[in-house]
Parts: C-alpha cells; sequence; structure tokens
C-alpha cells in the first residue's frame, strides 16, 4: 500500500503569471490548514509542456493549473494528466469571465475550480480538501479477496465510524441489550450483525424481529409463539421469533415502532429472561443477546408517552449513535469505491476508476437516504458506466434523478453574476458544513474542528465568518 507516511505531499503549480504565482505561494504558506508534522512541497511550472516533464520524473499529488497558458492549454495538459493517472486531482485556474471554460473543464474530470482574483481563504479551503482527497485517492485499494481486516463490511476512516468501531467491541464484549440509533441507511444492522459476530453468541442465530411488521391481533403469537388449540386456526404448536434466537441475537428492529402493550410484554422478557406462548402455561427460559435499533428520537416518545421509559432504560445500557453520512464525508469517497469494486465484480463489468470530479459531487451531496443511497447511486453508475470510469456526468444524472430538493438550490443564485453566485454557494455549504459539525459535538468547537479535519484556528475563522448573523 501506498503510505504518505514522511513524505511531503508535493503540489504542482502550472502558472505563467508572476504575480499570481507569488499569491499562491503566499496563501499556502499562511492560510493552507495542516498538520504538526505535515509538510507541503511547492513545484512550480510556467508552462504546461514543462509540467508534464515534471509529472514524468516525480510524484505529484494534486496540480493546480491555470486554464490559459502559452503553448499547450490547461484543459489539454489536464487531459494528459487524466490519461497518465486519473488519481490526481487537478484544480483549474481561470478569470471570472471564463465560467464556460471552467464548467468544460469539470466535464473533462477536474476537480474544482478557483477563479482569480483570488479569495486567498478560499483558494486554501479549497486545496485542503483536494490534498485530503488526493490522499484517499492514492492511499485507498479495494481491499484483497479474502484479505483479513477487523471490519470486513463496515468502511470508513472518519472518526465518528472508528467511534462506532470502539462501541462495538466493546457492546460484543458484555452480555447487556445495546440501543443503534441512526437515521435510515446509516448501516444499524450492519453494526448489529458485526456485534453478534463478535459476541459469545456467535455460533448462534441472528434472529430479526422487524417491529413494524406485525398485524394487530397476530403479534403476541408472532412474537411468543402460541401452543396448539390458543385459538381458532392454532392447528399446532407455533415457534415465536424470540424463541428463534435463543443461544444467540435477537435484533429488533424499529423497536420505536413496537405498539405499547407489546413494550410491556418485551420489557417482561428482558427483565425476566423469559417467554410464554399464546394459551400455554409455561415459561420458557430465553437466553439471548438483545440488539434494539431505532431512527427515531426515542426520548421525544418516551416524553409524549408512546414509549415506555422503564424499557427505553432497559435497552438503552449501551448506546451506539451512527452519524448520518453528511457528517462523515470523508468515507464517502471509501465507501462509493468499495461498492465500485463490489459491483464490477457482480455485473461483470471493469469499472475501476471513480473520477475525481465525481468524488466531488458524492462528497457535496446531502445524502438523505445515507450509505444506502450511496449503495444504490454506484450500483447504477456501474451498470451505466462505458468503459472503465464512472464520470461526472453519471453521478450527476443518478443525484439528480435520486434526490432534487435537499442539494442546494442552485436555481436561487441563478439570477447573480457568476462570482456572487459562486460565493454564495460556497457560503451556504460552509455555513451548513459547520452548522452540523457544531451540533453533533453540542457546539464543541476543538471537537468539531477535530472531526473537520481542520485546525482549530481556521474552523473558528470560517465560524466567524459564516455564523456571524446567526446566534
Ligand atoms: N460503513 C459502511 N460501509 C459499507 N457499507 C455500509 C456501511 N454502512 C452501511 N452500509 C450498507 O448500507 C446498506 C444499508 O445498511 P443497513 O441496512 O444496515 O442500514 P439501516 O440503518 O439498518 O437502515 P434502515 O434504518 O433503513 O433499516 C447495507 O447495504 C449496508 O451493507
Ligand atoms: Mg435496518
Amino acid at each position: 500500500m501506498h503510505s504518505m507516511k514522511n513524505k511531503a505531499f508535493t503540489i504542482l503549480l502550472v502558472e505563467d503569471n508572476g504575480g499570481d504565482v507569488e499569491m499562491f505561494l503566499r496563501t499556502v504558506e499562511d492560510e493552507l490548514p495542516r498538520a504538526d508534522d505535515e509538510q507541503v512541497e511547492l513545484v512550480i511550472a510556467a508552462r504546461a509542456e514543462g509540467a508534464l516533464k515534471l509529472l514524468e520524473e516525480r510524484q505529484i499529488d494534486l496540480v493546480l493549473t491555470d486554464v490559459r497558458l502559452p503553448g499547450m492549454s490547461g484543459i489539454e495538459l489536464l487531459q494528459h494528466i487524466q490519461a497518465r493517472d486519473r488519481r490526481i486531482p487537478v484544480i483549474m485556474i481561470s478569470w471570472v469571465d471564463m465560467v464556460d471554460t471552467a464548467v468544460e473543464a469539470m466535464r473533462c474530470g477536474a476537480f474544482d475550480y478557483v477563479t482569480k482574483p483570488f479569495e486567498k481563504l478560499d483558494l486554501a479551503a479549497r486545496i485542503h480538501r483536494a490534498m485530503r482527497i488526493s490522499e484517499i485517492m492514492f492511499r485507498y485499494e479495494p481491499p484483497q479477496e479474502g484479505e483479513e481486516r477487523p471490519f470486513k463490511d463496515l468502511i470508513g476512516t472518519s472518526p465518528a465510524i472508528h467511534n462506532v468501531m470502539a462501541l462495538i467491541e466493546a457492546a460484543a464484549r458484555v452480555q447487556s441489550t445495546t440501543l443503534i440509533i441512526g437515521e435510515t441507511g446509516t448501516g444499524k444492522e450492519l453494526i448489529a450483525r458485526a456485534i453478534h459476530e463478535r459476541s459469545a453468541e456467535r455460533d448462534g442465530p441472528f434472529q430479526v424481529v422487524d417491529c413494524t411488521s406485525f398485524s394487530e391481533g397476530t403479534v403476541d403469537s408472532e412474537l411468543f409463539g402460541h401452543v396448539r388449540g390458543a385459538f381458532t386456526g392454532a392447528i399446532a404448536d407455533k415457534l415465536g421469533l424470540i424463541e428463534r434466537g435463543i443461544g444467540g441475537t435477537i435484533f429488533l428492529d424499529e423497536i420505536g415502532d413496537l405498539p405499547l402493550p407489546l413494550q410491556t410484554k418485551l420489557l417482561r422478557v428482558l427483565e425476566m429472561g423469559e417467554v410464554r406462548a399464546v394459551g400455554s402455561v409455561h415459561q420458557k427460559k430465553v437466553s439471548a443477546r438483545f440488539i434494539a435499533a431505532t431512527n427515531q428520537e426515542l426520548t421525544e416518545k418516551v416524553k409524549r408517552n408512546e414509549f415506555r421509559k422503564d424499557l427505553f432504560f432497559r435497552l438503552n445500557v449501551m448506546a451506539i449513535k451512527v452519524p448520518p453520512l453528511r457528517e462523515r464525508t470523508q468515507d464517502i469517497p471509501l465507501i462509493a469505491r468499495h461498492f465500485m469494486a463490489r459491483f464490477s465484480r457482480e455485473f461483470d463489468k471493469f469499472v475501476t476508476d471513480l473520477h475525481p470530479s465525481a468524488v466531488t459531487e458524492l462528497v457535496a451531496y446531502s445524502w438523505p437516504g445515507n450509505v444506502r443511497e450511496l449503495r444504490n447511486v454506484i450500483e447504477r453508475a456501474v451498470m451505466l458506466a462505458k468503459g472503465d470510469r464512472i464520470s461526472h456526468d453519471d453521478v450527476v444524472s443518478l443525484l439528480q434523478f435520486t434526490d432534487q430538493s435537499r442539494r442546494i438550490h442552485t436555481d436561487d443564485y441563478l439570477s447573480l453574476p457568476y462570482a456572487k453566485a459562486k460565493e454564495k454557494v460556497l457560503e451556504d455549504f460552509s455555513r451548513r458544513y459547520i452548522k452540523s459539525k457544531l451540533d453533533h459535538h453540542q457546539g464543541n468547537v476543538t471537537h468539531a474542528a477535530q472531526e473537520a479535519g481542520l485546525p482549530r484556528p481556521y474552523f473558528h475563522e470560517i465560524m466567524r465568518r459564516y455564523l456571524k448573523d446567526e446566534k
């Protein structure tokens, strides 16, 4: 695996205007957020031809190129780079009046573009983002068949997902109920199975009990079973779902939807470790691990008396909160590549390449359906892909098809001049991003900055700039 440790990150700047080069150098020097031990090396070429030579000679991790250059143009350079190594993100530099060229560059696979005159902070933020993505592109190799990894299916390197992994290990070690809380598609069932596989019950069954699926009247018998003759139609003994999980794990999915009377009965099961089938006079011992999942605010339901408080406390002994995908954007490229490899195998296609500009779109999207939605998008993208790559356009068409309402409303800005419009969109994004990080950490700036991968002063500066009108 390609290691980034103890190695300078090399940025190639292709720019023929001395003033702009100087401005760029100062931006990197003064504004670029970086880890303490991270070195950033700059190499500069005044022409595309010289840049190509440098790309031959050494490893370049990121390229910034002016669109307009003497000789070969920036777009042509981009195409050359794309042909050589598509993992290198390329940021295009253009003048505000050259939007068409910038858009064309994005089509060709540019990672991003900045416009002159530069806004230092904006430029630094964009370079920083490209650096992080470049690292992932170079670092990530899809797991080999049969490769041993601590978490086979749970993909991610974000602090948030590492936290979840640690909680999985902890939950598996103790014999207590676990409550998994997260939006739809965040991987709650995957996490429940991961706990089961690491637990003492791993050789027993993993029994899913879907609490939304019960129809009034038959629930008791479905959950707890019944004995022959318990009611009309009960022609034989029937094993309940809970009994089927004995010796293993019982996964109570969407526990928030369990009707109140059943909550009472479930609480008995948890507390006494016994079930009684409908029509039976005998209690049966149930020893199993219980994991419950919900996408609802159970505490709110408790307040409204729709969920039993004592059951909530009983389940909540160990809680795992799974953050939505939009709060761990760092994992998006990894998960996307994981599914790209998987569906490529499944469909017998040879799609190996995800364009940096497609990654940009994936990272910017809000993913209301979380990882499941990302999986579906990649599945369709692989299906649609012509040749060996998923392009920017493939992804964009799928995202718009999937969900338009929650994207940034670009239409609102279409009436503005380009530079203003772009500024607004960026502002919107920054505000939403910073807010979500702060919300997630109850306003703790240090933790929020850590999760964002930004130095605290830099995070604070963005906060000052973008959250100043809000309280
Ligand atoms: N971190 C991850 N890495 C790889 N795949 C993931 C990850 N998280 C979730 N998935 C995949 O996303 C899909 C949805 O996950 P899962 O069914 O566990 O979500 P869920 O939280 O139970 O959703 P719901 O609330 O809708 O039931 C599955 O295909 C799962 O394998
Ligand atoms: Mg689920």
